[in-house]
């Protein structure tokens, strides 16, 4: 199988990758940082021997350079679309590039890449693609309510895109993380109980590819809490120091 990763550098990615690359399946990985790409290749071909890694540069707020990444890379059996920006709430609020960004990164962007290869995939009448969302889609909360809501945007695309191509071979799988310690967290005190590591999550998303899932929450238990938090009435919910 061929892999491709958007955001490749991310924490989660890389342990991923590490599951992938032991299945022997080959690779494609673009993000920003390039030199960083250069150094994941080298670590998984010396690791693992007979796997294929190329990287390029990808800016998924730049849609202008998407084209010649269509163009070179056609052979994809699986999309994963991991890259994400949590930005600050209050300073999007007063910045419409800080806005932009968070937007962009979490749902304009993913949902530009993924049609093409969500129409490439059914074309062929096969494919599997996987979009990294997040709890905070689930329900809008006065904390970080802008990345929440390009979250809860690309969950409804991933869903509707599910429903779209359910009868052209096509699977989409959901991940809905609650908090990770990764670096987009590392500035953050996260409750420890509730925090899963890189590996877990990756963990849980291969197992979910592989049982080709719908949705995954991942620590599992994010299924329950998001449940009890959508049954808050708004009149109560609006009151806490969410
Ligand atoms: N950490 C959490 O607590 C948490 C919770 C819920 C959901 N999530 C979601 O889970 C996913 C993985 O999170 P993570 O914590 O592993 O993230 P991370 O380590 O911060 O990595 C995010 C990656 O996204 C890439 N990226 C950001 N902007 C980009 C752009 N404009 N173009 C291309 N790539 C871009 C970055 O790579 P470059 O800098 O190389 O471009 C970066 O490595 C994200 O979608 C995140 O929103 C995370």
């Amino acid at each position: 199988m061929k892999v491709l990763v958007v955001g490749a550098n991310s924490d989660v990615s890389r342990e991923l990758l590490n599951l992938f690359a032991a299945e022997g399946d080959d690779l494609i990985l673009l993000s920003r940082d390039v030199e960083n790409l250069k150094l994941l290749k080298k670590d998984i071909e010396t690791r693992y021997e007979d796997v294929k890694v190329e990287v390029d540069y990808l800016d998924v707020t730049d849609k202008n350079s998407f084209n010649p990444i269509f163009d070179k890379f056609k052979e994809v059996d699986c999309l994963i679309y991991i890259a994400g920006y949590l930005g600050d709430n209050e300073r999007a609020l007063l910045d419409m590039e800080e806005a932009e960004k968070i937007l962009n990164t979490n749902f304009t962007g993913a949902v530009l890449f993924i049609n093409h290869f969500a129409m490439e995939f059914a074309k062929r009448g096969s494919g599997i693609i996987v979009g990294f969302s997040s709890v905070a889609g689930d329900r809008g909360k006065s904390s970080n309510f802008i990345y929440g809501s390009a979250k809860g945007g690309f969950s409804v695309y991933l869903q509707g895109l599910r429903n779209y191509l359910f009868k052209k071979g096509v699977k989409v799988l959901t991940v809905k993380p609650g908090f990770i310690a990764t670096k987009m967290t590392e500035n953050m005190v996260l409750p420890k109980a509730l925090t899963a590591s890189p590996q877990e999550v990756a963990k849980d998303v291969f197992r979910a590819i592989k049982k080709e899932k719908d949705i995954v929450y991942t620590k599992w238990f994010w299924k329950f809490i998001m449940l009890i938090i959508k049954l808050i009435p708004e009149r109560i919910f609006k009151k806490m120091n969410m």
